[in-house]
């Protein structure tokens, strides 16, 4: 996928010898697709009959046709994105490109096309030409996406490789099409680097990993890498990770990645749940599902990804990343329910399950990164709690924030993106539910709201700093299923969100 070559080009031309030629096609009116002369019988025909309608996933094979544009192409297929009308929103009628462009990735799958050529439909005005090519890439990219790593290839039944060559086809506004695609697939590549690190296995991707990722960013982008290993964080007494990581034979890490714009800029502070693989420790989960705890770490792997994206970028704020790494595990060191941890800020916490192990890590590295950092705003992502799967499904992404501002700004960069986050409140009688009587807090609060009562342990070591906590247990994998995220595997949730926000920062 990073080699895709993606190049502009004002016509379907005979020479580019496209395995494949895909047209957009809108709809008009409620079921009229748009059709111009360029376009070929068969579609005429489809249309008549009301085989095909342009409605969103509509899709139309044609082969053979004898006209100019047709034989560009081994095939060409006719692709259905829905209502667009002069009306139509930015965020809207990105989706659609989005969903149109997975379409478009699956069909080639299917064929195994590796050049392919693609013409947007006719757009309303230069700037939706703009945001319909950014979403149409994205779309196309995100869809392409496939982990095969651990699977032997059959000899004779080679696999598609995915898409080699993408040519989009425009005739104007070249350098402004130009722009929204670089920046699309730099979002869409860094997603599917987040969805690579969720797909490897807890005996692949350990806390050993990440640091290695984040100083191959620091080598690539001139970043500022620092590892604190365990005998560091024992120095520092971050009695939470190592608190954590006491059942486990693999030590923690904690890894800090930072760039640096200028003194005077905004500082943001990331900071995602790197645990590697989630037994449950002490309170052991049940075996059914378990494998999926591998995905435990996508708040970490969301965070790095962005990171990615902002070596490439360069955006004029600063930003730093930090990720607690280690699994949950329960050797005959772990940690137990009745202990008493103290965190990097001296805060006592008493555990009462041990499986409640994402708000032990995140805390310390909440507490170290702000007292370090002084940032503007925090934003946590972390695979946090099975209730939040409970009140929002698969489809929101819990937030959870003690600034209405910063809220505000996280929704919408998750709407322009097709990654709706659903804000739950925080309060004193919901942080009364983890008061102990032996330590300053304890771990879990109960059976009721157990989202807000993790957002509220977190809560207590951000104090007044602006700061968000997204909850992606529902949506880092089996999110939403959309022609462009894997049915199952990771999504690399909230990558774009972050991207986006970073972008409009
Ligand atoms: N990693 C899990 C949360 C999770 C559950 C993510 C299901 C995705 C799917 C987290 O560490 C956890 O185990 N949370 C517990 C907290 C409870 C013990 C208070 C949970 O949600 O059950
Ligand atoms: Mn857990
Ligand atoms: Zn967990």
């Amino acid at each position: 996928m990073e080699n895709t070559k993606i190049v502009i080009n004002s016509k379907v031309n005979k020479k580019y010898a496209s395995d494949l030629v895909v047209y957009c096609i809108g709809q008009k009116t409620k079921d009229k697709p748009h059709i111009t002369k360029l376009q070929s019988e068969v579609l005429k025909k489809a249309c008549d009959l009301g085989d095909f309608k342009g409605e969103e996933n509509d899709v139309l094979l044609a082969y053979d046709q004898d006209n100019e544009t047709e034989t560009a192409g081994k095939r060409t297929i006719f692709i259905g994105v829905g209502k667009i009308n002069k009306s139509i929103g930015d965020e809207e009628l990105q989706e659609k490109m989005r969903i149109a462009g997975g379409n478009i990735a699956a069909f080639a799958t299917k064929v195994k096309a590796s050049k392919i050529c693609v013409v947007p439909c006719e757009m309303p005005s230069k700037s939706a030409l703009h945001t319909a090519v950014y979403g149409l890439t994205e779309g196309i990219l995100l869809g392409d996406y496939s982990f095969k790593k651990y699977k032997t290839e059959k000899k004779g039944k080679e696999r598609h490789k995915g898409i080699r060559e993408l040519r989009i086809i425009a005739e104007e506004n070249l350098q402004s099409l130009r722009r929204a695609i670089t920046l699309a697939k730099t979002a869409a590549f860094s997603v599917c680097q987040a969805r690579d690190m969720a797909n490897e296995p807890g005996n692949s991707w350990t806390s050993e990993s990440f640091a290695r990722l984040a100083e191959e960013l620091a080598e690539k982008y001139q970043l500022k890498c620092t590892v604190f290993d365990k005998k560091q964080l024992i120095k520092m007494q971050m009695g939470g990770i190592l608190a954590v990581n006491k059942g486990s034979d693999i030590p923690p890490k904690l890894v800090v990645l930072e760039y640096h714009f200028s003194k005077k800029a905004k500082t943001l502070l990331l900071v995602g749940k790197g645990l590697t693989f989630d037994s449950g420790g002490i309170s052991i989960k049940p075996a059914a599902g378990m494998e999926d705890m591998k995905y435990d770490m996508c708040g970490g792997a969301a965070v790095m990804a962005a990171m990615n994206v902002v070596g490439i970028e360069k955006p004029e704020c600063n930003v730093i990343a930090i990720v607690p790494a280690t699994d949950n595990m329960s050797g005959g060191a772990a940690l137990k329910p009745g202990d008493v941890i103290s965190h990097y800020n001296k805060i006592t916490s008493e555990i009462i399950n041990t499986d409640a192990e994402g708000r032990i890590i995140l805390a310390d590295a909440l507490a170290y990164g702000i007292e370090k950092y002084t940032p503007d705003y925090v934003i946590d992502l972390a695979t946090l709690t099975g209730a939040v799967i409970v009140g929002l499904g698969h489809h929101h992404t819990g937030l959870l924030c003690n600034d209405d501002k910063l809220a505000d700004r996280l929704i919408l960069a998750g709407k322009k993106c097709g990654e709706p986050l659903w804000r739950l409140p925080l309060g004193p009688d919901y942080k009364k539910q983890i008061d102990s009587k032996v330590a300053d807090i304890k771990n879990t609060g109960g059976k009721a709201a157990g989202t807000i009562t993790a957002a509220e342990y977190l809560h207590a070591f951000v104090g007044e700093t602006p700061w968000a906590h997204l909850d992606i247990a529902g949506t880092a994998w089996g999110f939403t299923e959309k022609s462009y995220i894997p049915g199952g595997g990771p999504s690399g949730i909230c990558v774009r969100t972050l991207v986006e926000f970073i972008r409009m920062l």
